[in-house]
């Protein structure tokens, strides 16, 4: 082996926010730049994984050593997810939205009476379902962007979906594509609470703990 901290080990990772379709020139999309997701893929392709990157539509350029797939919509994004296993370890990071609609065939046209009504339909939870898989990875990581009581959602989020941690972060700021993050890491023993840093240590840090939750040597 390389004698890097993870080689030999398979992580999967989603980034970025799905596009779920109204209409051929339209869609519903949760705010993602991805960039703490791919700063995590990264982290993880340089300490000897062998990573795949299931992201949303986002600018970023793909990280080196890392199998990416390209998705828009939750439903392909589940569908990669599941065609990635088996992992190690799964990191979600991806801000999946929460809804669908139908995706209307043509383009909906003002037609100068009410506006249209859109009927959602709510997507699959991919992080609960992996959480249920017979493949469930070794160790499952889930996010939580939170504008409020972000520890305590956290902590609900973890059991509510069988991930064994969430990495908490707090939005309300400008974290959103922003370059920099602070984050609670909620696992079974407690809360961590680590200072404000670059995605990129932030995903550094988050990969050292990993490799030490795999049993192996950072
Ligand atoms: O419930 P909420 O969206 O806040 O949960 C966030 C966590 O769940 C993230 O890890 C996100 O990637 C994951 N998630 C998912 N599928 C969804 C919704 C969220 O995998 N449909």
């Amino acid at each position: 082996t390389s004698g890097k901290a993870l080689a030999g080990k398979r992580a999967l990772v989603t980034a970025g926010p799905t596009h779920e379709p109204i209409d051929p020139v339209r869609y519903i999309a949760n705010r993602s730049s991805g960039k703490q997701g791919f700063a995590i893929a990264a982290a993880l392709a340089e300490a000897g994984a062998d990573v795949t990157l299931v992201a949303g539509p986002v600018a970023l350029a793909t990280p080196a050593g890392v199998s990416r797939i390209d998705v828009e919509t939750a439903a392909e994004m589940a569908a990669a997810v599941e065609a990635a296993l088996p992992a190690d370890v799964a990191v979600m990071v991806a801000a999946v939205a929460d809804w669908r609609t139908d995706g209307a065939e043509q383009k909906i046209k003002k037609s100068g009476d009410a506006p249209p009504t859109l009927s959602l339909i709510e997507n699959p939870d991919i992080l609960a379902s992996l959480a249920a898989n017979a493949r469930r990875p070794a160790l499952l990581i889930g996010f939580a962007a939170e504008t409020q009581d972000v520890m305590t959602h956290a902590v609900v989020k973890r059991a509510h979906k069988g991930a064994d941690w969430i990495v908490a972060n707090d939005v309300s700021g400008d974290v959103m594509g922003g370059d920099r993050n602070s984050v609670h890491i909620v696992t079974a023993g407690g809360i961590e609470s680590w200072p404000s840093a670059s995605k990129d240590d932030v995903a550094r840090r988050l990969v050292a703990r990993i490799a030490d939750a795999l049993g192996a040597s950072v």
